[in-house]
């Protein structure tokens, strides 16, 4: 089903284009027959029996949509989803349709193009797109990291609903977001998502320069939401170290590929905890509301503040916060004296509704919309979210005008150079 031309060094833009119509595929090769500045890799069949693994390392998807079918739509929709904001994709239609155009500015397609293509408006759409791609690629993350003050405080399940809030946040379409459990002895975020986990550090240790986008995108899994997931099979019998090296290695590689990133921490602190806490944006400790809690809450915030300095500055989450009048539970008055200025708010105690989230696999909004816990949620992590939501939208100008230039760019003009 697949063809390809020999491969070119490896900083050449490699264009992949998905198509199954014999005589775009003609026009396209002859198109780029003079480049031998692109790596051009095109494989027949309709975008729909393609697998996004098989171009995880393109700098450009050239998809050709055909007429453009709802199963064709729905498959370019969902690779875009998996790969994130790494896939610059250029989607190619028989004909113009406003419904299809506006779902595909809605996935956030790079560029559309009607054919018959003129093969210069081709060669230059791709070499805007390529120059985008470039930009793109290299932007972080921004990371929010959960720490548990005591066993049971709530991190996983913070951390999980945080996630998809994550997702959900961008406000055109979802965000590529990443959930990474780094509970490698009892993680328990796949469980809470119903997923399958994926990642085996075992086998990436040995040759850790093996561990790239291929790589990771194997190791990945996905929450029906589009939501990203790494996440180790649980091994409760088994303590082992992994290389600092290369669980450094795997953080950078998730921070830049998504747009948000959310670690979900152990109790134990590794060799890697501190490159973790200082490579995030907002560190939170989860603490539940009691006294030893808070207090172990308190002790923490001393001990990163001793290690770390004034790099990070991690706030406490009280979770599963009640307050009752007239009964003596602890009060905000007594947990603010305690802890400090560092409070992010109080997460409130709803059970019920937690415990059918995780049982479900599904976010707590899906099940109560409005709730409070997710209203709680919004408050400490929108404020700091709209930061990067903000630089989106910047990066969406920087895509510029759709494909209305008229003169050769020098992008365009290094590409089509023998
Ligand atoms: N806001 C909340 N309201 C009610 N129940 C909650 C709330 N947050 C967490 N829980 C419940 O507390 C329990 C522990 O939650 P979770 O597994 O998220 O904690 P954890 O800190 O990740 O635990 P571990 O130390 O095992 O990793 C779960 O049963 C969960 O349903
Ligand atoms: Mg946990």
């Amino acid at each position: 089903m697949q063809s390809s031309r020999p491969t070119s060094p490896t900083d050449s833009p490699r264009i992949v284009v998905l198509t199954a119509d014999p005589e775009f595929e003609d026009g396209v090769r002859a198109t780029f027959a003079t480049a031998a500045r692109i790596d051009l890799h095109v494989i027949g069949g309709r975008v729909s029996q393609n697998r996004p693994d098989d171009f995880a390392d393109a700098t450009v998807v050239v998809a050709d949509l055909g007429d453009a079918a709802e199963a064709e739509l729905a498959a370019l929709e969902q690779i875009m989803r998996r790969i994130g904001n790494d896939l610059q994709v250029i989607a190619v239609t028989q004909d113009f349709d406003g419904t299809v155009a506006r779902r595909l500015m809605q996935m956030r397609v790079a560029d559309c193009l009607v054919k018959p293509v003129a093969p210069i408006e081709l060669v230059r759409t791709c070499a805007r797109v390529a120059n985008t791609a470039a930009k793109v690629t290299t932007t972080e993350a921004q990371t929010f990291t959960f720490l548990p003050a005591v066993g049971g405080a709530g991190v996983t399940t913070l951390a999980v609903q945080s996630a998809m809030l994550l997702l959900n946040a961008g406000t055109r379409s979802k965000t590529s977001t990443c959930l990474v459990d780094l509970d490698f002895q009892h993680g328990a975020c796949a469980d809470y998502l119903d997923i399958e986990p994926r990642l085996d550090l075992g086998e990436i240790e040995p040759r850790p320069e093996r561990l790239d986008r291929q790589l990771l995108e194997v190791m990945l899994s996905y929450h029906a939401s589009g939501l990203a997931v790494v996440a180790a099979p649980n091994r409760p019998a088994e303590m082992r170290l992994f290389d600092p090296d290369v669980v450094t290695r795997l953080l950078d590689l998730v921070s830049s590929h998504f747009d948000f990133v959310v670690f979900d921490m152990p109790r134990t602190w590794f060799s890697w905890t501190d490159s973790v806490l200082l490579g995030s944006n907002k560190v939170f400790i989860v603490s539940e509301t009691t006294v030893p809690s808070l207090r172990q809450a308190r002790q923490l915030l001393g001990a990163i503040r001793e290690r770390l300095g004034d790099d990070v500055r991690p706030q406490v989450i009280v979770n599963r916060f009640e307050q009752k009048l007239f009964s003596p539970g602890l009060r905000r008055a007594d947990i603010e004296r305690a802890i400090g200025g560092a409070i992010a708010g109080y997460v409130p105690n709803h059970y019920g509704l937690v415990r059918e989230a995780i049982d479900r696999g599904v976010p707590l909004d899906e099940i109560k919309p409005g709730n409070k816990v997710t209203a709680q949620l919004k408050k400490f992590l929108l404020a700091q979210a709209d930061n990067k939501l903000g630089k989106e939208s910047v990066a969406e100008k920087d895509r510029g005008p759709r494909n209305r230039g008229v003169t050769l760019g020098d992008g365009a003009r290094s590409m089509i150079a023998p």
